[in-house]
């Protein structure tokens, strides 16, 4: 490619990553804007067929909790919190998640001087997951009833109920008399008026068929797949992106690329290993007990490394994701990877 192309080419993407963050500032403002608004107190009844039985379905479909969450024996997902009892684990992930709520509703009452039943807790967590991070994650639950989840209020009381009855039994009045469930149904409704969520337009129009090809591409620049997997091929040194758009917005997808350390996906955070031999060790924990540590390289060796040959173990703030696809990837390029990640849901 000539220089002078090249460089045109450069400007323009790095005027449409400028672009990319004003639109993300905007809807970090509607989301602040949405969650101030409280709303009154709903009492409805129960639509047919809303019910646990309905909420499973939710859980490991449409809701995608199941791509995040495990609950007890059931699925595999181990990078957010188990919502079902693991036995022999540290308290409160020993009891399931309508217990555990209750001790977390005691927390929030005192925090927040309002009162608040396990019920509400479950609802807030949905509603407005950053409200409470549980301890050893972080912020990055999506708000389930905002695109791409999109949850209506009868779903998000399915939903509820199945958590309710794993380990309690469903109680469809602690949901309709939630002052947060009415909060929540105030949020759906200024939704419809404001589908700003959906409103993502990419500055060009990608190629999802030539995303593919970037991302499973060994010999590209941007090796995708050599990290992460989907629909069972690929690596297993980042998250699985098979459904990465059925949870995450445009934004996030697009700031996950373009600045992978913004935000680091829970369960694959860095660590930089100083042995006593002076040696240098990097990657994502993949396991501790007493005698060893466990670290996966950006090739996806996994290294154990004995804890009386530690002598420095320090967290990194910098992903193992490379963080220079937004100078290595043309702007074509770029939004044929994204509208092939979209396709992803
Ligand atoms: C993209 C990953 C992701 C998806 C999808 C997701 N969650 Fe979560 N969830 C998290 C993370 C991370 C936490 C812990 C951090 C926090 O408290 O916000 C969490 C926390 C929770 C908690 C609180 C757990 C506790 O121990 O207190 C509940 C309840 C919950 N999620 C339910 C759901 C349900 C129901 C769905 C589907 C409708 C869902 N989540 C979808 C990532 C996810
Ligand atoms: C060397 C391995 C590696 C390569 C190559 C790589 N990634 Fe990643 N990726 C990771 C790791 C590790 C994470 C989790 C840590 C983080 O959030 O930065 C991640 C996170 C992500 C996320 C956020 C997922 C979530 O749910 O939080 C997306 C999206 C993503 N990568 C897309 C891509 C795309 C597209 C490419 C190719 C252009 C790519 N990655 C190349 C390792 C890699």
């Amino acid at each position: 490619m000539a220089e002078g192309k090249k460089s045109g080419a450069r400007a323009a993407f790095i005027r449409s990553v400028v672009f990319v963050f004003a639109v993300l500032g905007v809807y970090i403002y509607i989301a602040e804007v949405i969650t101030d608004i409280s709303g009154q107190a709903h009492r409805g009844s129960v639509a047919t067929g809303v019910g646990p039985e309905m909420g499973r379905e939710i859980f490991f479909g449409k809701g995608k909790c199941s791509t995040c969450h495990s609950l007890g024996g059931q699925g595999s997902a181990v990078r957010c919190p188990n919502l079902g009892a693991t036995a022999g684990a540290d308290p409160p992930f020993d009891i399931p998640i309508i217990e555990r709520a209750a001790l977390r509703a005691k927390q929030r009452s005192e925090k927040t001087g309002q009162p608040y039943t396990a019920t509400d807790y479950i609802i807030e967590s949905h509603f407005d997951p950053g409200a409470y991070v549980v301890e050893g994650y972080k912020n990055e639950m999506p708000v389930i009833w905002k695109p791409p989840i999109g949850l209506n209020a009868d779903e998000e009381m399915a939903v509820d109920m199945f958590l309710q009855a794993e380990g309690g039994s469903a109680d469809a009045a602690a949901i309709t008399n939630s002052p947060v469930f009415a909060k929540l149904k105030a949020g759906l409704a200024t939704l419809t008026s404001e589908p700003a969520g959906e409103a993502f337009k990419p500055y060009l129009a990608g190629d999802p068929a030539k995303g593919e090809l970037i991302f499973f591409d060994p010999d590209s620049p941007t090796p995708c797949a050599k990290c992460h997997t989907v629909k069972g091929q690929g690596g297993k040194v980042g998250p699985e992106l098979t459904n990465v758009a059925g949870s995450r917005t445009p934004q996030f997808i697009i700031q996950s690329v373009l600045e992978p350390s913004a935000d680091i996906a829970s369960g694959f955070e860095p660590f930089l290993i100083q042995t006593n031999d002076e040696e240098f060790i990097s990657g994502i924990k993949k396991g501790e007990d007493a005698e060893s540590f466990e670290l996966m390289d950006d090739q996806g060796e996994v290294r154990k490394i004995a804890k009386a040959d530690i002598a420095k173990l320090v967290p990194q703030k910098i992903s193992i994701m490379p963080g220079n696809f937004r100078e290595i990837l043309t702007m074509e390029q770029f939004h044929d990877l994204i509208a092939f990640l979209l396709t992803l849901t």
